[in-house]
């Protein structure tokens, strides 16, 4: 079968597109034939190679992938050959101290389908039948391999980390990606006046039409000082950041006194420079969150599946073609999700 694949750590001509031995279901696992799979910014950051990431290389990438089962391994129950399933990629060892109390985000042995083993972005995918959700019949591949790893980050991020209620301020940075445009959608969801700052116009444009009440340029504006401004100077209650560095001490200062900051992601540096007289007078919390119990996902992605959420596709692309995929990511171009679809099953 054809697979993407990583021969190394590196720029984007380390991806490759090409033949693999068929896998074979252990007993545990579900066969599952693959129709579309979803790039996420982690694809990028093990491509790129992370500290302590030790891979063996031909390494196949990929953390989202949706399709129909062909065969089950003999302890299999909750699947059968012809259901509609999507991955979810977080794999805890449900032994430890934090997977025992219910916790298994938390697990010492975290690790994710694609990033530390092999991942999902092939023809034909062996998974554990825990690192699968059911898919209703109808909903549409790309909506279905999109969804879970941004709408369960996310889900688990704003309503059980961060505690959302109705009627609070939420700002969430980075709202054409990935996990900010399923924040939008979740924030606005939960009954919360929602500001989104996305670096283009057409970029503000979605974030208004997926539930942004306001929308910032934060190419143009200092996105803390529009939202004081916006606020009549109190701040938001919560801000959702993902992009790091670059953002951090504007996402303290746009925080109203005993606002949360939610983060999940540093895509420009995990190092910002933080004002602890900020955090302490004002009172703040700094709440970090990391993917989501199976659980937690298959609640998420119940509505996407009801229509209460979308998945917007930036782009559709042969799985041959995911360099391209990751220059879209890298570049910042388009808004939502991009999808790869295996090159003999692509139409577009
Ligand atoms: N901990 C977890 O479980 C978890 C799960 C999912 C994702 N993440 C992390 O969360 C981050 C986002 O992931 P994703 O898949 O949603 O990525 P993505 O789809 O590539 O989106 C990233 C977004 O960040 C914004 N951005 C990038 N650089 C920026 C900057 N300098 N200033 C302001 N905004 C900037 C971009 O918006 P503009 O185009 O408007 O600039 C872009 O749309 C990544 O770092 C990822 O590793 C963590
Ligand atoms: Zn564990």
């Amino acid at each position: 079968m054809q697979a993407v694949q990583l021969t190394d750590h590196g720029g984007r001509e380390v991806l490759t597109y090409g033949e693999v031995p068929d896998p074979e279901p252990d007993a545990d696992e579900v066969l599952v034939d693959v129709r579309a799979g979803a790039l996420n910014h982690l694809d990028v950051w093990t491509r790129r190679g992370l500290p302590g990431l030790d891979l063996d290389f031909p390494h196949i990438p990929g953390s989202d992938a949706a399709g129909v089962v062909t065969a089950v391994g003999s302890e299999v129950t909750r699947f059968e050959p012809g259901d509609h399933v999507t991955v979810w990629a977080g794999v805890s060892c449900g032994s430890c101290e934090f997977c025992r109390r219910g916790e298994p985000t938390l697990c010492v042995d975290y690790h994710v389908l694609g990033e530390h083993v092999p991942g999902v972005h092939a023809e034909q995918i062996a998974v554990p039948e825990d690192n699968l959700l059911p898919v209703p019949e109808g909903v549409d591949w790309s909506t279905a391999a999109a969804a879970p790893l941004v709408f369960g980050t996310a889900w688990r991020m704003l309503i059980e980390r961060g505690d959302l209620s109705a009627g609070e301020s939420v700002l969430v940075l980075g709202a054409s990606g990935g996990v900010g445009h399923a924040a939008v959608q979740i924030a606005a969801h939960a009954g919360c006046e929602v500001f989104a700052t996305a670096g283009t116009a057409e970029k503000r444009a979605y974030a208004a039409e997926i539930g942004a009440d306001h929308t910032i340029d934060y190419t143009e504006d200092d996105f803390a000082r529009a939202v004081r401004a916006e606020t009549g100077e109190r701040g938001v209650d919560v801000v959702v950041d993902h992009v790091g560095a670059d953002t951090w001490d504007d996402s303290l200062r746009a925080l109203a006194r005993g606002g949360r900051v939610l983060t999940c992601g540093a895509t420009t540096g995990g190092r910002p420079q933080t004002n602890l007289d900020r955090i302490f007078w004002s009172q703040l919390s700094v709440i970090g969150s990391t993917m989501a119990a199976p659980g937690t996902a298959e609640r998420a992605c119940q509505s996407v599946w009801d229509g209460t959420f979308e998945v917007r596709i930036r782009e559709t692309l042969p799985m041959s073609r995911v360099a391209r995929g990751h220059e879209l990511l890298e570049g910042r171009e388009g808004f939502g999700k991009v999808v790869v679809v295996p090159d003999g099953a692509y139409d577009g």
